[in-house]
């Protein structure tokens, strides 16, 4: 967390959470300090199959967080903004089942695969694979049945790093058309400074293809409150991958100098998003992985910076990935009512998705996403938050 923190803060966790079906949101709120709080369970819905959803409450360094075991999903983050007013400012659901139903992946965990694999097909070691086929043509966020919609085993733990969640889940060999029993764990940090930090961890048993990121969906306005073309958004990429009608790259890494993709400066989102570009015109906005100047890094480096200016709450995004999807929320239709009972809108939120770049299984010039037995997939993304 920067500047302006507030040390006197509201409790997510307080007043022992009764077990609640639907997402109850009732909390006591005593102020507080902001010293981590051990995060607390109670039950936010249950599957058509009996299997019980729990959510995770944390909080620490005046950053508070729910976490559900469906999807790992983030049902909310909330930060303060300048005046320490607190919003959630990740869009999302109130229940169990509008998640299942109808999500864009909002706040979820993705894999095995984020973004796009061309024809869901793909060859390694010559053998050719077929995946599960979501999206047109091609496979999606992992296919039909991705990370996003597994129930993940959650342990809480508090240590010197923050307060946290190890969500573990396995995958196994042939699920959605992946090879090899996939181990995966993923790490939820909360530090005493109030930055989020997502560690991700994975091993196989087979060669296979990985590539995990989180899908949320940020509004620094708070969730339901209108466009997000006004924040301001600086992305460190000289490069983007443009794609192919079906959101597939070419192959090509172009430069985004004198394009709409040009984000080294900051500027709002809102700027150049009707300009008209033929890759904005597909996509129908920004849709694209952008190819981080810093490359693939031992440890996270910087990667992008979005500011609200009305609130004045931002976000800066660090990782070891070497690529960065900015997805401006394109597809928000109008059709889905979010957290606090407002419509979605095309614009309403947008994700900034670390990883490596879409269908790089199929481009062997793009950074490999091949895993081996033996090999311990790890990367990290930090997310530090400012008013
Ligand atoms: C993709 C979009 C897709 C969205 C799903 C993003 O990561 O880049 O094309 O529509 O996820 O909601």
């Amino acid at each position: 967390m920067e500047l302006n923190r507030r040390t006197v803060i509201a409790s997510a966790a307080a007043a022992g959470l009764a077990a609640t079906t639907l997402g109850g949101t009732a909390e006591a709120t005593p102020a507080g300090s902001s010293k981590g709080r051990k995060p607390v369970k109670e039950l936010f819905g249950t599957l058509a199959d009996g299997t019980k959803v729990h959510r995770w409450s944390l909080e620490n360094g005046g950053t508070r967080l729910k976490v559900l075991s469906y999807g790992g999903i983030v049902q909310s983050l909330e930060i303060p903004d300048r005046r320490g007013r607190y919003a959630n400012v990740s869009a999302g659901f109130d229940n169990l089942d509008d998640y299942v139903a109808s999500s864009p992946y909002f706040g979820a965990l993705i894999g095995r695969y984020g973004n796009r694999i061309g024809k869901g097909q793909f060859t390694l070691d010559g053998k050719s694979y077929q995946l599960s086929v979501n999206d047109g043509d091609n496979s999606l966020h992992g296919g039909a049945k991705g990370f996003d919609k597994r129930v993940w085993d959650v342990e809480p733990f508090t240590d010197s790093s923050g307060v946290g969640l190890h969500l573990h889940y396995t995958s196994v060999d042939g699920e959605m058309g992946y090879p090899g029993t996939l181990k995966v764990k993923v790490t939820y940090t909360l530090t005493r400074h109030g930055d989020w930090i997502i560690d991700y961890e994975a091993t196989t048993d087979k060669a296979t293809v990985v590539n995990l990121t989180s899908h949320v969906y940020w509004n620094l306005g708070g969730e339901g409150s209108g466009t997000i073309e006004d924040h301001e958004l600086q992305i460190a990429a000289t490069r983007y991958t443009p794609t192919d009608s079906g959101l597939i790259p070419t192959g090509e890494l172009a430069k985004v100098a004198g394009t709409p993709f040009d984000f080294r400066h900051s500027k709002p989102i809102g700027r150049d998003i009707r300009a008209g570009h033929e890759q904005q015109v597909m996509a129908k906005g920004f849709d694209h992985n952008w190819v981080l100047d810093k490359g693939i890094t031992a440890k996270p480096e910087h990667a992008a910076t979005l500011r609200d200016p009305s609130s004045g709450r931002s976000l800066k995004i660090a990782t070891n990935e070497p690529g960065l999807q900015f997805y401006s929320g394109n597809f928000l239709d109008g059709t889905l009512t979010g957290t606090s009972g407002r419509v979605y809108r095309q614009g309403d939120a947008l994700c900034l998705e670390t990883q490596h770049f879409p269908d790089a299984p199929n481009h062997p010039s793009f950074p490999s996403t091949v895993l081996r037995p033996g090999q311990v997939y790890r990367t990290r993304t930090v997310h530090t938050f400012g008013s």
